[in-house]
């Protein structure tokens, strides 16, 4: 049984080990220097504008991670996401839930935009948040360089999620208010 709860202290040493056991590529995605285990510990302290959740298993393995950093200043009204699932995990499911989660915290918590940077070839990563109300906002055209230094696009996919209860109702926001956590 997976379960998708707030990353603490007490998960630290297993998702060390999931950000460890990840290809390189993968972890790009989540932009902090994930392979020094002193970042991932000191993120169970918390960060002002910073809310990460972790979906474990009946283990205490960690399987997927999801993030929502809030862009500083004028942009405080925005979050960032930054998501991925364990490999030997994906297609079941794991990285919508995940991702689903956090746009209805981010929501809770009074953003009113998200967005999402995934390289644009991503065909997973792009249904699953265009699945959830993201559309595209930007190309950015040679962006990245992969593990083998070619160049790839890289997309921004946004949901303007205050706009309209339309947006709020696609990721279920009123069963998510029903639900006690
Ligand atoms: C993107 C990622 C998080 C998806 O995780 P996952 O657990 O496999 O996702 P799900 O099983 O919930 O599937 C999500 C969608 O992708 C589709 N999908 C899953 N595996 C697929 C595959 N191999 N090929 C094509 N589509 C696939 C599913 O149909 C699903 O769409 P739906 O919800 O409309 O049916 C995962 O592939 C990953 O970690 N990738 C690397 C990091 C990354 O790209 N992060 C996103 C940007 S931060």
């Amino acid at each position: 049984m997976t379960a998708v709860v707030p990353l603490t202290e007490a998960h630290c040493e297993a998702l060390v080990r999931f950000f460890a056991d990840l290809p390189e590529g993968d972890r790009t995605f989540i932009r902090e220097d994930v392979t020094d285990p002193d970042v991932v510990r000191g993120w169970a302290a918390g960060s002002p504008g910073v809310d990460r959740w972790v979906a474990v298993d009946g283990g205490d393995r960690v399987l997927g991670y999801v993030a929502v950093l809030r862009l500083p200043g004028w942009s405080d009204h925005v979050g960032e996401v930054r998501l991925v699932v364990a490999p030997a995990g994906r297609g079941a499911g794991l990285g919508r839930e995940l991702a689903r989660h956090a746009v209805v915290q981010a929501l809770e918590a009074g953003l009113t935009k998200l967005v999402v940077e995934v390289v644009a070839d991503q065909g997973p990563a792009l249904a699953l948040f265009t699945g959830l109300g993201f559309t595209g906002e930007a190309l950015l055209a040679d962006h990245i360089r992969d593990r083998d230094g070619q160049l790839r696009d890289l997309m921004v996919l946004a949901h303007h999620v205050g706009e309209t209860w339309a947006g709020m109702a696609a990721v279920g926001l009123p069963e998510a208010l029903d639900t006690p956590s």
